[in-house]
């Protein structure tokens, strides 16, 4: 037996009886005939005490041991006098004093302070993982992310879900990424694709009448990372028979509100969650995933400054394009170097240029520092400042843009700024829908409309004819899940009767040919019976990053990836050897230097 208790389950009550302990040594405290070792395992920490003179032969492990250690001690608990008591431990009113003890395993240097977090490269981190995860950060986001996926579980068992597994090595189901390849050493020459996700696999179980299912599903997308995106991560991924928008959203917004409940409970939240269309989204944030914990609003100027003198607000008027800003408070004392710093940010959003007026001195049009005041009257600038709700101390961010420029470069500025001032309450979570998304966008590069969600959305009904006449105009059935300013899932109601398909894969210039290639499994299936359907896949990594309030998904999972895509702890990739190679048909082409 290695172990009578943990070392986080010591109490009070427990005063007197004897005790088995395994764990880490955490920190050690040499008082000569005493040493103190605070003893580590998942659970906590307890407190050891060795007395040379009563327990000589563990006072002398004891003494050779050092961090790290793995050591098991027998002793008896005590309650600790009060002036050495612990509040902010929950094994703190005790300790454990050592009869015995034993070395089970001596440890290296670690090289990095378990017991201090912070500080070091996150590559040494990374290397020994191993080591990091020992850590109170890690537990905790750890065990927070056991907790969300059981409580999914749990809840979409007692909705009569079905958890069902899919394949990892498949045929490609494209969600805009590049694929992982894996090559068939049985038929040369051949691959099969890692799924980005398993939406085609769902769907086809929509097919065969699992009409409520889900999966905690690993999915492999090969795109560039960032911190809320790894090469591989996890989603849950769910799908419903004969339903509409409106079920999944409902299901959806009451397993989240629930689970945000019980494992946040010191969080606050708005039900019903908010609904944005995603024309409403783009034209009050300039984002399709605004972050909802505060205001700062994108305000439209172009009625405003319609008829001005000033060029740029003239021209832009002439040639379809905006003119928005955003107010933010308390920071009209800028100086003209942080100003200067503003504007660098704005261009490298895409801005041509950004457009300010302090408003330090107040809401007088002639007291007002600005970078276009000479271009205006002071009536423009009254009712620039009016239209924006200025205040004094505010600045006023202002730009001339294609609709979408506007968008993408005040929506920077908006994070930014709110970053700056410490705007978003942590204590909130801000969950909220999008929907209404457009069916395709136009691809400019290759001259063709694309899906903007997958080519297996749904458009909304009376938006069917637009496919035909105007198909940027046409909305879809899709939606996603937003939460304090990431995309936390997307999904949508599907196409099921086959002219609709193919009406959109014409729009989408995807050939007969093409669609019998890639997707003539799935095309068959429609044609057996397959019944209305929908279905979303929130990011669980993500979900869990913003629960445990993490500026990385890599700090929700166990082993992650460098944003190179790299393993640094197995060093995945590596080349593979010549047999290998030869055994899957595989000649490398251009290798890096060796
Ligand atoms: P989508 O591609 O929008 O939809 O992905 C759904 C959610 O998965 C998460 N996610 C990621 N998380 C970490 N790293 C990544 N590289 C990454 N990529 C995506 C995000 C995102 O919102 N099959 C559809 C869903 C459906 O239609 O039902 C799909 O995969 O949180």
């Amino acid at each position: 037996m290695y172990r009578t208790h943990t070392c986080g389950q010591l109490r009070v009550e427990h005063a007197g009886q004897e005790t088995l302990l395994s764990g880490w040594v955490h920190r050690r405290r040499d008082h000569g005939p005493l040493i103190f070792i605070d003893l580590r395992d998942r659970y906590g920490l307890t407190q050891v005490v060795f007395d040379s003179t009563n327990a000589p032969e563990a006072h002398a492990v004891a003494s050779q041991a050092r961090s790290e250690f793995v050591l098991q001690l027998r002793g008896l608990v005590r309650t600790r006098p009060p002036e050495s008591q612990n509040a902010n431990l929950p094994t703190g009113e005790i300790e454990v004093v050592a009869s015995s003890a034993e070395v089970l395993n001596p440890a290296k240097t670690p090289p990095l302070y378990i017991a201090k977090e912070g500080g070091e490269d996150e590559a040494l981190r990374l290397k020994y993982r191993y080591l990091d995860l020992r850590r109170e950060r890690m537990q905790k986001n750890l065990i927070l992310r056991h907790k969300v996926v059981k409580f999914i579980r749990d809840f979409l068992d007692d909705e009569s879900f079905l958890e069902i597994e899919t394949p990892i090595l498949i045929k490609s189901t494209p969600e805009g990424a590049r694929d992982y390849l894996v090559p068939s050493r049985v038929h040369p020459g051949e691959f099969y694709a890692l799924p980005q996700s398993p939406q085609q696999l769902k769907q086809l179980l929509m097919v065969a009448g699992y009409d409520r299912y889900f999966q905690i599903a690993r999915c492999f997308r090969d795109e560039d990372l960032r911190a809320d995106r790894q090469p591989e991560f996890t989603q849950l991924d769910l799908e419903m028979s004969f339903v509409d928008q409106e079920d999944v959203l409902t299901l959806i917004e009451r397993l989240f509100t629930e689970l945000s409940r019980e494992l946040m409970p010191h969080k606050r939240l708005t039900t019903p969650w908010p609904r944005l269309t995603y024309a409403e989204a783009m034209q009050r944030y300039g984002s399709d995933k605004p972050d909802l914990r505060y205001g700062m609003e994108l305000v439209d100027l172009s009625a405003t400054v319609a008829t001005s003198q000033f060029a740029l607000f003239g021209e832009a008027a002439a040639n379809g394009q905006q003119v928005k800003g955003i107010r933010v408070p308390g920071i009209g004392g800028y100086s003209r170097k942080q100003v200067d710093e503003v504007v660098e940010l704005a261009k490298q959003a895409g801005a041509r240029g950004l457009l300010w007026a302090s408003l330090q001195q107040g809401t007088d049009p002639a007291s007002v520092r600005s970078s276009f005041g000479k271009q205006v009257s002071n009536d423009e600038m009254a009712a620039i400042i009016a239209t924006m709700g200025g205040k004094i101390d505010d600045m006023l961010l202002i730009v001339a843009d294609k609709p979408s420029a506007a968008a993408a470069v005040l929506d920077k500025l908006r994070r930014e700024m709110a970053a700056r001032l410490g705007m978003a309450d942590q204590n909130v979570l801000a969950w909220a829908w999008v929907t209404d998304f457009p069916l395709v966008e136009f691809n400019e590069e290759e001259g063709r409309w694309d899906a903007v969600h997958h080519p297996f959305t749904a458009p909304l009904d009376e938006d069917l004819v637009l496919m035909d006449s105007d198909p940027g105009r046409c909305r879809a059935k899709a939606y996603d899940m937003i939460l304090n300013g990431y995309e936390a899932g997307g999904g949508s109601i599907r196409i099921f009767q086959r002219e609709v398909q193919q009406k959109l894969f014409d729009l989408l210039g995807i050939s007969r040919e093409t669609a019998q290639a890639q997707f003539g499994h799935m095309l068959e299936a429609f044609e057996y019976g397959a019944p209305p359907h929908g279905g979303i896949a929130p990011g669980i990594d993500r979900i869990v990053m913003i629960l445990a309030e993490e500026p990385t998904i890599r700090e929700v999972m166990a082993f992650p990836k460098t944003q190179q895509a790299v393993d640094l702890m197995t060093n995945a990739p590596s080349p593979a050897d010549e047999r290998q190679l030869r055994d899957l048909h595989i000649r490398v082409a251009d290798k890096p230097n060796t």
